[in-house]
Order: structure tokens, then sequence, then C-alpha cells
């Protein structure tokens, strides 16, 4: 772990030109307007109504009423002199049920979107599901169903033909991870299903809905389009007996079983090994690892912290997983043996490790697992609990320290040959964490929940500075 002192020799470095310095949002943790202009019902809608499974029963019913002050926010992102914006576009405004008819309103608000951007010199950058599946379509299965890879595609094929004379960056999905084991396996996140099979049934129809996206936007948008997934990876470290092994299992069902088709055409089959008690991937068809290896452009890394692993010596209790502390199940499939050992601080208000080496470490890993692959960051921040000060600032130092900190992580795997070609700040503004509601706060920007009113956060002034200049500063702009 490094610590702030070493990191601060770090100040002063320079970003290439071209870099792509931006913030990212997702349409259910800001949008709001759930029920307008023909937005159908999503998985999440449904979920945060479930009693029990959401922080207080928030729900994104209004979030940051982003849907009516988009142009605000467009505006704030501008002011702070960002070159891009990484948004999600929400499935049931599209396609309300998830498949069949068109909804032309929720296709023009995103044309209205994507205009502000580019009236404003913001590179946009899409993804198409960030996590608000339509709840006709689970109902019909969801995620385990193989048909939802075919919605998907279809709803992609959609999108494409409305915006993709105006969009350069597609990004199918935003971290199947979470949709397949936390949405089906350990039941923390929607549709709230708890089953192992399910779960590894979801991973498969993820990556065929990716794969299967991809080849249908090739068909309809502009030919220099860039295809991308966001993945968030499990950093583990082994920390005690059986730690090798542990890190192992843990990379195979976090990690591999998405870059492996994705990236190399095949599961791991030490991934079929771990799981073979659970089930035989007969719902892996033939063709499929060819229509989920569709080439990408960019690899989307989503980055927050690390885990240290151990093996259970099966004597007392297992030790739960730090960072899913809210899980009943297990979202980790054959993989029952691993404890998540409890991490010295410092930490984040979600009581995440903070880690920039961590951050470091997997740039290089994924460097040499796939040379020549360009990288962007397309989520990394941390939430920590602000307070408005009495000149009405949010003086959120520990915020602009974990920036600083990660950006010199990335700088230095830059300098060590990684092709890293932007980095997207989570998150632009306060929003909805979905199973801790309004509880946690990511933004650079406040929400005051009550009001909907923003106020710059003192990390935006910090990193508009950097964007501007291109050079880390090494203390948070002056208030
Ligand atoms: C990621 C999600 C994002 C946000 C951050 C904190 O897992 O993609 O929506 O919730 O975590």
């Amino acid at each position: 772990m490094t610590t702030g002192s070493a990191d601060y020799r770090d100040s002063g470095l320079t970003f290439p030109d071209g870099f792509l310095f931006g913030s990212a949002t997702a349409s259910y943790q800001i949008e709001g307007a759930a029920a307008e202009d023909g937005r159908g019902p999503s998985i999440w809608d449904t979920f945060a109504r479930t009693p029990g499974k959401v922080l207080n029963g928030d729900t994104g019913d209004v979030a940051d009423d982003h849907y009516h002050r988009y142009e605000q926010d467009l505006d704030l992102i501008r002011d702070l002199g960002l070159d891009a914006y990484r948004f999600s576009i929400a499935w049931p405004r599209i396609q309300p049920t998830g498949s069949g008819a068109v909804n032309q309103a929720g296709l023009d608000f995103y044309r209205r979107l994507v205009d502000g951007m580019l009236e404003r010199g913001i590179t946009p950058i899409a993804t198409l599901y960030h996590w608000d599946l339509p709840q006709p379509l689970e109902d019909a299965g969801g995620w385990p169903a193989r048909d939802t890879a075919d919605r998907f595609a279809d709803y992609a094929r959609i999108v494409g033909e409305a915006l993709g004379d105006r969009i350069g960056t597609w990004t199918t999905l935003n971290e199947p991870w979470c949709s397949a084991f936390l949405g089906y396996g350990s039941g923390v996140h929607a549709p709230g299903r708890v089953s192992e099979i399910e779960s590894l049934r979801a991973a498969h129809h993820l990556n065929l809905a990716h794969g299967q996206a991809i080849t249908a936007l090739r068909g309809v948008v502009a030919a220099d389009a860039q295809y991308s997934v966001t993945l968030n990876f499990a950093v583990a470290r082994p920390g005690g007996p059986g730690g090798k092994e542990a890190v192992r299992q843990i990379d195979a069902i976090a990690n591999r079983v998405f870059t492996g088709p994705m990236l190399k055409g095949a599961y791991p089959e030490d991934l079929f090994a771990d799981t073979a008690a659970i089930t035989d991937w007969a719902f892996v068809e033939d063709g499929d690892l060819a229509a989920i290896a569709e080439p990408i452009d960019i690899l989307g890394v989503n980055y927050y912290n690390t885990a240290s692993v151990q093996l259970w010596d099966g004597v007392g209790e297992k030790r739960g997983d730090a960072n899913h502390n809210l899980s009943a199940g297990t979202p980790y499939p054959g993989a029952d043996r691993v404890e998540f050992l409890p991490l010295p601080g410092p930490k984040t208000a979600m009581g995440w490790n903070i880690a920039p080496d961590g951050f470091e470490e997997l740039l290089l890993s994924l460097h040499r697992q796939f040379p020549g692959q360009a990288l962007m960051i397309t989520e990394n921040g941390a939430a920590f609990d602000d307070v408005v000060a009495e000149d009405g600032r949010i003086h959120d130092v520990e915020r602009t320290d974990f920036l600083r900190r990660h950006f010199a992580a990335a700088h230095r795997a830059i300098e060590q040959g990684v092709d890293l070609r932007g980095y997207q700040v989570w998150s632009l503004l306060d929003n909805y964490e979905w199973a801790y509601g309004y509880s946690k706060r990511f933004g650079i920007v406040r929400v005051d929940f009550d009001t909907l009113e923003r106020t710059t956060k003192d990390s935006a002034l910090w990193y508009s500075q950097l964007v501007k200049t291109h050079i880390l500063p090494d203390a948070p702009a002056a208030g």
C-alpha cells in the first residue's frame, strides 16, 4: 500500500495530448422521470420498491432529475472543461417492454442530450446497458434466458440507427459481473435472484449480448465508430494460506469469465473445472464463442479497490466478503472456499480500501495479458461523507487526494507502456448508489437531494485544472 507522502513526489506529471478526460454517470442513477414520456419499468424500479432491498427504500423516481436538467448538467461539464462524458442509455425509454415497439420520445431525449454535448464540444461515450433491464424481459427469464441477448442486439440496432451518426464510442455493457453475480447470484442488485446456476447462465448471455450488439451496431453506425465494453476487474492478492489458489479462482470467476470469451474466444478451462458441480455449461451453443469474440477497439476499466484472499481451512465461520457485505448468497460460484480478508485502512465511505498501487498493478496486468489492447478508465472515484462548509462550499480534500493518487498511478502505467486513452471519473454528480440509495456521494458535483441544486465541489475544481493543463496538480485547487 502506497502512502500519501510517497505519491506527492508524482505531482507535476503530464498526460499525453488527446488523452480523454471526462466523467461518468448512468441513466437510472441520475435521470429520474421514471414514468415520463413513455418509459417502461426496469428491474431497478421493481427492486427498489421491494421492501428491504434498498437502504431507506430509496428509488430512482426523481434521482438527480437529470432528464429535465440535462442542459444545466452539460453546461457544468463544459464549464469544467471536460473532454468527454460517459453516459448510459435507458433501454426501457427506447423499448418500454424490452422488445418490439420503439418509443420515439426516448430516442428524442438521447438525441437532444448527445446534440447538447456536440454543441459544447464534449465527446459522447455511450453505454447501452448500465443495469436497467426492461421488467418484461426479466419476467420472461431475464439474463439467464438466451432470448434476452437477442433482444439486446435488436435494441442496440435501434439506438445505432437513430444515433449512429453522432456517437463515436459505443460501450455495450457496464460491469456484466455485477449484472450476473450481484443480480442473480447474491441477489443484492436487481432483480435480486439467488442462484449459482442462473448467475452463470446470465454471465454467458451477457457475453453473447455484448458480441451480438457489436455485430448489430457495425451494420448501422459510422464506419469509424469505436466499440468497447466496461468490466470491473477484481484485483485480488494472496493474503494467507492457499492465497495463490484463491486468487486464481477469483480471477477466473470475476475477470476471465468475461475477458476469455470476449478477447480470446474461449472460456478458461479452469473456470469449467471450478464450476463443474454447478453446471456443464451446456448453455454455450455452437457459434456462441465466435459471436462473443467480435473485436473491440477499447477495453473499459472500472477500478475502485483491491481484495485480499485465502482459502478457508474449514474450521469455524468462513469470513465474509468485505467489499460486497450486503451479500446474502455468493457472487463467486465455484469459489466457495475463498475467504475475503479484512483490509487495513484508509477506506472510503463505502468501506472500500484506498489502493492506487492496485490500480497500476491492474493496468500493467491487462497490458501484459492483452498486448496492444487500448484501455480507457471508464470509472474511478470515491464516496466520502461530504460536509457543506459555512461558506457553502464542499472542501472534499479526501476525494481530491484519492483522485490525485489514482491519476498518478495511471500515469505510472502509461510511462510503462500501457495504451491508456482516457479517464472518466465516477461520478459527475452525487446520485442513486444502487442498494445504498442516496446515502453515498460519489460526485465531483454535489446534488442537494431536496432542492436538486448542483454545487461544484473542490475536487471538481482540482480536476478542471488537470483537464485544462494536462499536468497533475499536486494539491487541491485553492478554495
Ligand atoms: C460501479 C457502477 C456505478 C457506481 C460505482 C460506484 O460498480 O458501475 O454505477 O455505482 O460502482
